[in-house]
């Protein structure tokens, strides 16, 4: 029945409808599709609570690339940004990876365009290029090596002290691997507009207000506001430390979407998104909100928007990657 709905659904006039039939079960119709392409889908923290309970694996941008890197599926369907498909195409050469709304960017990504990024490069050809993971191939296939949140403070460490570092593109995180590892690395003017929105006051305030509470933030937060964190990082991190911690509450200066595993693994603790210094009152990832359960459907059935690569641009862009994993292999690290 499911299935006839769903064949049903795929063409019209010779043309792929985007409508959907308001009777299918979309929980259902993606686990029968899933099953019928042999397709996996790995979802960042970031997306819609919905999109989380149909992932088969939900992980920050390192444990994401290394579901990639080790999945045996035909099909990624990949709910999170273009980067992060990206990335995983890089891995995949030939699987297909598709990505449910193909306009799903990042402001990070974006701050760092590899034209001018290279024009940057060629003023310090004695520095060394680590690249956070969130930008895009060309600024990949520029680097030398590849960090995620996850990684990057170890794989800085495990360069000489002495090695000149270029770091891209994301600012505030450079500046908190700086002040980590007693470094100077020189900092790309990146940064996300996620984790620059909150508010320092209103932080205060609210600890001010929740006196138990612990704050805790990503490291693309603003150094002020890291600089009163009772504990910073990764997504992967910040979820570990709200379990393992016997701290009943928690303000969570990161993307909102993250909450929903918190609560799900601790549903007796109290999790409050740290507040924005806007009136909207969200923190959410316009980028990463552009999927939708209905647009992972679609994906799905349709096989697209599928992520396409130049040849010669993916094996530039995977040199670094593959040195990160190799890194995180050695220093024992899973996002
Ligand atoms: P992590 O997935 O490394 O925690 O980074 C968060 C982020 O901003 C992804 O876009
Ligand atoms: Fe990019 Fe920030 Fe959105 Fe992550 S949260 S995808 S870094 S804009």
């Amino acid at each position: 029945m499911l299935e006839e709905k769903i064949l049903a659904s795929v063409t019209q006039n010779g043309f792929y409808k985007t409508e959907i039939d308001p009777t299918i079960d979309l929980f259902e119709a993606i686990q029968l599709l899933k099953k019928e392409k042999n397709a996996v889908i790995l979802a960042h923290y970031y997306q819609d609570a919905d999109i989380q309970d149909v992932a088969d694996y939900i992980g920050d941008s390192l444990g994401l690339a290394q579901a990639a890197a080790n999945t045996d599926a035909d099909m990624i369907v990949f709910a999170g940004v273009h980067f992060m498909a990206e990335t995983a195409k890089i891995l995949n050469p030939n699987k297909k990876v598709v990505l449910p709304d193909l306009r799903a960017g990042c402001s990070l990504s974006d701050s760092c365009p590899p034209e001018l990024f290279s024009l940057f490069k060629e003023k310090y050809p004695d520095h060394l290029v680590i690249s956070y993971i969130n930008c895009s191939a060309g600024i990949k296939a520029l680097s030398d090596i590849i960090c995620t949140s996850g990684n990057a403070v170890q794989i800085v460490d495990s360069l000489p002290q002495d090695q000149k570092i270029i770091f891209a593109p994301d600012k505030n995180l450079g500046a908190y691997i700086n002040k980590q590892s007693g470094r100077s690395m020189l900092l790309w003017n990146g940064a996300c507009m996620v984790h620059e929105i909150f508010s320092l006051e209103k932080i205060i305030r609210l600890k001010i207000r929740h006196p138990k509470a612990k704050f805790i933030a990503h490291p693309e937060c603003e150094s002020d506001l890291l600089a009163i964190a009772d504990f910073i990082g990764s997504t992967t991190q910040l979820l570990k430390y709200t379990q393992l911690d016997s701290c009943n509450e928690f303000i969570v200066a990161t993307e909102t979407g993250i909450l929903h595993q918190m609560q799900k693994a601790c549903p007796d603790k109290i999790f409050i998104p740290a507040p924005p210094n806007n009136n909207c009152a969200c923190n959410d990832c316009p980028h990463m909100k552009l999927n939708t359960l209905e647009k992972l459907y679609l994906s799905m059935l349709y096989e697209q928007p599928e992520i396409i690569m130049d040849e010669q641009l993916r094996l530039a862009a995977k040199r670094p990657i593959d040195k990160m994993m190799e890194l995180s292999k050695q220093f024992g690290l899973l996002g």
